[in-house]
């Protein structure tokens, strides 16, 4: 950047911080850098303060240009800040996006839908604040009709996917199209991640009993009995296999097109083409077992694939209980994704496996005496402002199938199963990273601190923010299992579910059921790191 651009920003950015501070003492809301005004033992003490505070925050990343394009209500990836100011520029604004953030999306809008006070008041945020519920589900409504009328043309012209999205380029008035690097190229896992978000949606729709919404609820139903259809053609070659990532002939061809091809990528390569993962690819398996019309014979074999990748394995730390979980690729807290969007925890057994597992990220995290935890995430930001890194391999090595990680940077939506299960504790340890210095930003946390105290990230994205706020408004399980009672897939839900986990956890209670969650004993140091100008504690 020039001088006199810098320049030119400061001077932005101070008319900005004028107008904001003005709007916050109007207001009497609390500041951006909230987290210094609470301590662990306040937080336990008054959760809800520190709740209400934290949504209000987060949802002022809920805004054009930093989050989500305005024009066709598509999500953006994220947006870098400025090192200093903290404030968001339009240059710094990721212009792509996947699915998967998408689905994040949806799950927010569809708990503003049914009316969740805590989703009321992330999405007025940035409009003005308060709590009226009409008014937040008007925003909501406008987002969803305009994503469909988005979807609807991305389909229309690059009718090749299906219906499903790349990773897609999104910029200002210009149409959707896919990245330069997923041209003909369309993934399984975040489909699957959006898929059942957008379930949800309609069913909060639906629940209304609102005639004008049920209109909407029968489009986006349209759209998911599209995918049905086309799901099979895309991704599923037979038996057990379904593409991880499909590569197409030509995505401006209708799917039926003589000259149409689906291949699975990497299949003459060495690793492995195919999702088998018990992680976040099971989404879009178990859409494809409930509604893709398969043989009793295809869906025994999809089951059979996967089930060694799923694995028990036992934490153990000198000085603690033993606790039995489920064993991680890295055991980052993004692959339990699933959890939050497929009624898992109805059953016994799982909700106890779900609870261990933050048992674990938790304690292994006091023991280690870490200030937070870990989750796949991007690295700090260098002195221009630019992401050095992403950190993939991050989690709980011990009990993951990949023991080699980098184990320097934490996340604060590594708490994002936490809210589901203890959401004191998981607000316990929310709040011990961002009140590490340079966390907190106009647009609530940022991405990640290195644990030395030495660097952090100054950039906010969709994946290391809306996961931990869709875990505190408690996960779109409740809409999902509604529906799937509805359209009668449950049981057979709860039964294929049960049964898989039984074979390789048993019956018999897990270890470490009776541990209780750890709380963070140690802060982030204080290396001279200096907040954002615009997000300071006085
Ligand atoms: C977002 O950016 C676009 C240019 O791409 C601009 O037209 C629009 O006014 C910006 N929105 C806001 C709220 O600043
Ligand atoms: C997507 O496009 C195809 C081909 O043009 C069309 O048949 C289909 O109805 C569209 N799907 C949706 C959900 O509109
Ligand atoms: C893909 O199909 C479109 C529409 O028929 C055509 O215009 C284009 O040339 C094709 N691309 C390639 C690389 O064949
Ligand atoms: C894999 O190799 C076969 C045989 O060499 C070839 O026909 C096919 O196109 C290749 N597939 C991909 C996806 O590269
Ligand atoms: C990290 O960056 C990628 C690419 O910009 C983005 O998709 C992702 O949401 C970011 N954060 C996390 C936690 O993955
Ligand atoms: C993350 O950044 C640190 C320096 O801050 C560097 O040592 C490390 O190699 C980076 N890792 C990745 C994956 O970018
Ligand atoms: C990781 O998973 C693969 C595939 O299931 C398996 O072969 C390997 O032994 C596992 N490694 C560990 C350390 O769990």
């Amino acid at each position: 950047m020039a001088a006199l651009d810098w320049l030119d920003w400061l001077t932005r950015a101070v008319g900005i911080l004028a107008a904001l501070g003005a709007v916050q003492a109007a207001q009497g809301l609390s500041t951006c850098r909230f987290a210094q005004q609470y301590t662990t033992t306040s937080i336990l003490r008054n959760p809800d303060a520190f709740e209400r505070d934290l949504l209000h925050w987060e949802g002022m990343f809920h805004q054009d240009n930093v989050s989500y394009n305005a024009f066709n209500g598509m999500t953006y990836d994220g947006t870098l800040l400025n090192p200093v100011t903290g404030i968001h520029d339009e240059r710094g604004i990721h212009t792509f996006s996947a699915a998967s953030k998408e689905s994040l999306h949806f799950m927010l809008l569809a708990h503003v839908v049914e009316g969740h006070p805590g989703a009321v008041r992330w999405i007025l945020a940035n409009d003005g604040g308060g709590s009226d519920t009409e008014k937040a589900r008007k925003l909501a409504i406008g987002l969803l009709e305009q994503k469909w009328t988005t979807y609807q043309e991305f389909n229309a012209t690059y009718p090749g996917f299906g219906g499903f999205l790349p990773w897609f380029a999104n910029s200002g008035m210009t149409p959707l199209a896919p990245t330069w690097d997923w041209n003909n190229r369309v993934p399984a896992l975040d489909n699957g991640e959006n898929i059942w978000s957008i379930y949800a949606v309609i069913e909060a729709l639906e629940s209304t009993g609102r005639r004008d919404y049920k209109v909407l609820a029968k489009k986006w139903e349209e759209y998911l009995n599209y995918l049905k259809q086309t799901a099979q053609r895309i991704f599923y070659r037979g038996s057990d296999k379904i593409c991880a990532v499909t590569d197409l002939a030509n995505q401006s061809l209708p799917i039926d097109h003589p000259a149409q091809t689906y291949v699975c990528e990497g299949l003459n390569s060495s690793g492995n083409p195919y999702i088998n993962d018990p992680y976040e690819g099971q989404q879009f398996m178990f859409y494809l077992y409930l509604f893709g019309d398969l043989s009793q014979t295809e869906k025994d074999a999809l089951l059979a694939f996967k089930r060694p990748q799923l694995v028990s394995v036992d934490w153990s730390y000198p000085g603690y209980k033993s606790i039995t979980v489920q064993k991680g690729f890295w055991f980052s807290a993004h692959e339990n994704w699933g959890w939050m969007q497929l009624p898992y925890t109805d059953i016994p057994l799982m909700k106890d496996l779900f609870e261990n597992m933050e048992r674990v990220r938790t304690c292994n995290s006091r023991a280690t005496k870490n200030p937070g935890m870990f989750a796949s995430v991007n690295n700090s930001t260098d002195v221009n402002g630019e992401i050095i890194g992403y950190i993939s391999n991050a989690g709980i090595p011990q009990i993951a199938n990949q023991t080699i990680q980098e184990l320097d940077v934490i996340t604060p939506y590594s708490t994002m199963n936490t809210m589901l299960v203890n959401k004191p504790v998981g607000l316990a340890w929310w709040h011990n990273m961002a009140i590490a210095k340079r966390m907190q930003s106009p647009y609530g946390s940022s991405e990640s601190t290195r644990i030395d105290g030495t660097a952090t990230s100054a950039f906010v994205s969709w994946d290391s923010k809306m996961t931990t706020v869709n875990g505190l408004l408690g996960g779109v399980t409740s809409l999902v299992r509604t529906r799937m009672q509805r359209e009668r897939v449950y049981d057979e839900f709860i039964r294929i579910v049960k049964k898989e986990y039984e074979i390789v956890f048993g019956s018999n209670p897990l270890k470490g059921r009776d541990v209780p969650y750890c709380l963070p004993s140690v802060l982030v140091p204080d290396m001279g790191l200096v907040d954002f100008t615009s997000c300071y504690a006085s």
